[in-house]
C-alpha cells in the first residue's frame, strides 16, 4: 500500500466552536539553535540552508547574534527548565570547537539546563575531524545525529552530497568512538534506488548499531531543484515495498518504529523530537527559527528573521523575531494532531486538554469520523493511528481542520 494515495475524505464537521483556552499547567520546555549555512546546498533540501560562499562563515557575528536572540527571548521563559537543545541546520558540525563550547557556555549562562540535558548537534560526514568532535563532545554535546543519507556512491552523487561512500562509513565510526549517543538519517526512495540498494543501505546502517535511525522517504519538496527538475523515483509500489522491508529489518534488529521516520533501541528515543510530537513548547532561536511557548490562556508562535545577513542584524539590534501570533482555538486542534498522530503509540486523553487548553467534547465529532473511518483506536485512556491511519496520516490529521 502506498503513502502517496488518498483514502478518498470527505471530511467532516470536526468542532462544536471551542471558546478560548485555559492551560492549567506549562509543557516541557526545549531549546532549538538553527545553524543557516552549509558547504553546499544539496538539490532535493528545503530546509533554511544558504551555501557559505568558500566555506567561509561569520561565525562570530552569528554567535553575538544568537546570545542577544537568546537574552531578548528571556523574558517568555522565566523560571522555566530547559530539558533537552537540538544544534541543527544547516550544518552546524562546520562550527569551530570553540564556537560550539562558546554557544553551550551563553546557552547555559542563560537559561536553567538540566543537568543531564539531551544536547544533540546535526553533523555532515564532509566535515568530519575527529579532533573536533573530540572537543564537541568536551563542551557539552552528548548526541550525534548524523546525516548520512545513503552509502552508495552513485546515489550520494545524485543527491549532491559533498561527501562520498567512505566518508561517511569515517563519520559513522567517529560518531560511535565518540558518543555513547548517536543518530543516523537516511532516506529511502532514491532516484534510481532499487529494492536491493535500499537494502545494502540499511544493512549497512545497522551493522554499526547505532541508538536511533531516522529513515525517511525522499520527497519532492516545492522549491528545490529536484523539484523544478524532477529526477527519475522509484513508483509508489516500490518505494511502498522498501518502507514495509525497513519495518520488518528494523523491528528484527531490535529497534522500536515509535514515529513515522524514526526508529530506536530501548530507551534510546530523541528526547528532543518527543517534545514536539507531544505538543511540548520550544524556544527556537537563530535564522529562521521556529518557536511555540504556552501560556496560562494563550499559545504563542514566532518565527526569527530567515535569512541569515539579516537574522544577525535584526537580532543585535533587539529585533530577531519576524513574525509572531497566538494560536487560536480552532487551530489548535490540527496543530496538536499534526505532531501527536505521528507518534506510533499516539497519546493519552489528558494530553490534549493539558497541552492545548481545550476540552475532549470539542474534537469528539472528527474523533468519531477517524474511528469510523478505522484510521484510530481509542479507549477511555489513550487515542492511537491505527496501521491504516499510519499509512494514511494526511487524511486522518484533515480531520482535525477547523474548516473540516
Ligand atoms: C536539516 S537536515 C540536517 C542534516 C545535515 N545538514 C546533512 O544533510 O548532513 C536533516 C535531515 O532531513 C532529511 N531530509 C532533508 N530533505 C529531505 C527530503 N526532501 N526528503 C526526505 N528527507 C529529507 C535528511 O535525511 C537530512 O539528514
Ligand atoms: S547539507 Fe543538510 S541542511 Fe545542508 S543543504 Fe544538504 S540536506 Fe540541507
Amino acid at each position: 500500500m502506498s503513502q502517496a494515495s488518498t483514502v478518498g475524505v470527505n471530511v467532516v464537521k470536526a468542532f462544536s466552536s471551542p471558546g478560548s483556552i485555559r492551560l492549567t499547567s506549562l509543557p516541557p520546555l526545549a531549546l532549538y539553535v538553527h545553524f543557516p549555512w552549509c558547504v553546499r546546498k544539496c538539490p532535493y533540501c528545503d530546509f533554511n540552508s544558504h551555501e557559505s560562499k568558500g566555506g567561509t562563515f561569520p561565525e562570530d557575528d552569528y554567535l553575538d547574534a544568537l546570545r542577544s536572540d537568546l537574552e531578548q527571548s528571556l523574558p517568555l521563559i522565566w523560571g522555566r527548565q530547559v530539558h533537552t537543545v537540538f544544534i541543527g541546520g544547516g550544518t552546524p558540525s562546520l562550527m569551530s570547537a570553540k564556537g560550539l563550547d562558546r554557544l553551550l557556555s551563553d546557552v547555559r549562562a542563560l537559561l536553567p539546563l538540566d543537568a543531564d540535558a539531551e544536547i544533540t548537534l546535526e553533523a555532515n560526514p564532509g566535515t568530519f575531524e575527529a579532533d573536533k568532535f573530540a572537543q564537541f563532545r568536551a563542551s557539552g554535546v552528548n548526541r550525534l545525529s548524523v546525516g548520512i543519507q545513503s552509502f552508495n556512491e552513485a546515489h550520494l552523487k545524485a543527491l549532491g552530497r559533498i561527501h562520498d561512500s567512505a566518508q561517511a562509513r569515517h563519520a559513522v565510526e567517529v560518531a560511535a568512538n565518540t558518543f555513547d549517543n548517536f543518530n543516523l538519517d537516511l532516506m529511502f526512495a532514491l532516484p534510481k534506488q532499487t529494492l536491493a540498494e535500499c537494502q545494502a543501505d540499511i544493512e549497512t546502517a545497522l551493522s554499526y548499531a547505532p541508538p536511533h535511525l531516522s529513515l525517511y522517504h525522499l520527497t519532492l519538496e516545492p522549491n528545490t531543484l529536484f523539484a523544478k527538475f524532477p529526477p527519475p523515483l522509484p513508483d509508489d509500489d516500490s518505494s511502498a515495498d522498501m518502507q514495509d522491508w525497513i519495518h520488518d529489518r528494523t523491528r528484527e534488529a531490535g529497534y522500536e518504529r515509535y514515529e513515522v521516520s524514526a526508529y530506536a533501541k530501548p530507551h534510546r528515543q530523541s528526547k528532543h523530537n518527543l517534545n514536539y510530537w507531544r505538543f511540548g513548547d520550544y524556544l527556537g532561536i537563530g535564522a529562521g527559527a521556529h518557536t511555540k511557548l504556552s501560556f496560562p490562556n494563550r499559545i504563542l508562535r514566532q518565527m526569527r528573521y530567515k535569512h541569515p545577513a539579516t537574522f544577525i542584524d535584526e537580532a543585535r539590534s533587539g529585533n530577531a523575531v519576524q513574525e509572531e501570533h497566538e494560536v487560536g482555538s480552532r487551530d489548535l486542534p490540527f496543530e496538536f494532531m499534526l505532531n501527536a498522530l505521528r507518534l506510533v503509540e499516539g497519546f493519552p486523553v489528558h494530553r490534549f486538554v493539558e497541552r492545548t487548553g481545550l476540552p475532549m467534547t470539542s474534537i469528539e465529532p472528527a474523533l468519531q469520523e477517524a474511528e469510523r473511518r478505522g484510521l484510530i483506536s481509542r479507549d477511555f485512556e489513550k487515542i492511537a493511528p491505527t496501521p491504516l491511519g499510519q499509512a494514511f496520516l494526511n487524511d486522518l490529521q484533515a480531520l482535525f481542520l477547523k474548516d473540516s
